[in-house]
């Protein structure tokens, strides 16, 4: 996992501006860019994509630079500030809708593509159940899902306000997809607040096209 991730102090977390200073400038993240390949070798052209919790904007900018239709949502108003600056005067902003909300609250159109890097586990358990279903719902034929969700062994598993799973949960949540890639990280790493146990599932999963279904 990229150092950039490891947060100065767990108690810091919920302050995103500070984190997004920090982030800002790095590459698009690897499940991104694993994801971006796994569309493009299905020859899948680019539609409509939805972002959960993008922080900085790098994933939301690369999909409009793309060609993608992009609604990102983000609960942090200063995500919203950067992203727009950041987008301003970029030559597709006006394909970018950007909704300052809590994922489990936002109401997602049907979409061919949702991301969702190191942000799902920030919803808490008592609506990320729900909000999956609706992920399930709105993803159309043919379309990707590329996420991760922290695992319950993580350092900051307990943590109530945050969704953790175990391996046989990420495959009831993939139940009927084309898993794609299905990559499990569960070590020990560095952090800037020391060291931390990372318990991670990267998520590549398709929904089967009505041809196939
Ligand atoms: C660890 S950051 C990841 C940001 C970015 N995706 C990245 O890879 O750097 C988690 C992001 O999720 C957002 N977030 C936290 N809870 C959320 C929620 N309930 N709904 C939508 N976004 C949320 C935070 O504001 C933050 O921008």
């Amino acid at each position: 996992m990229p150092d950039e991730l490891h947060q100065p102090d767990i108690e810091d977390r919920p302050d995103w501006a500070a984190y997004y200073r920090h982030t800002l400038g790095r590459e698009p993240r690897p499940l991104f860019v694993k994801g971006m390949a796994a569309l493009e070798a299905a020859g899948i052209a680019p539609g409509q994509a939805v972002e959960i919790g993008y922080g900085d904007g790098t994933e939301t900018l690369a999909l409009l630079a793309a060609g993608w239709t992009v609604v990102a949502v983000d609960a942090a108003p200063q995500a919203a500030q950067v992203l727009r600056g950041r987008a301003e005067g970029a030559a597709h902003a006006d394909r970018l809708e950007i909704r300052t909300e809590s994922a489990d609250v936002a109401s997602l159109p049907p979409f061919d593509l949702l991301y969702a890097g190191y942000a799902l586990s920030f919803i808490r358990p008592a609506a990320f159940r729900r909000f999956w279903r609706r992920v399930r719902s709105q993803l159309r034929p043919g379309g990707f899902l590329v996420v991760n969700v922290f695992g319950v062994r993580d350092t900051w598993a307990g943590d109530p306000d945050m969704t953790f799973v175990a391996r046989d949960e990420v495959f009831r949540m993939v139940q009927g997809l084309e898993v794609v890639a299905l990559d499990e990280e569960d070590q020990d790493g560095d952090s800037f607040s020391g060291p931390k146990h990372w318990h991670l599932f990267d998520v590549i999963a398709r929904r089967p096209d009505a041809m196939s279904a």
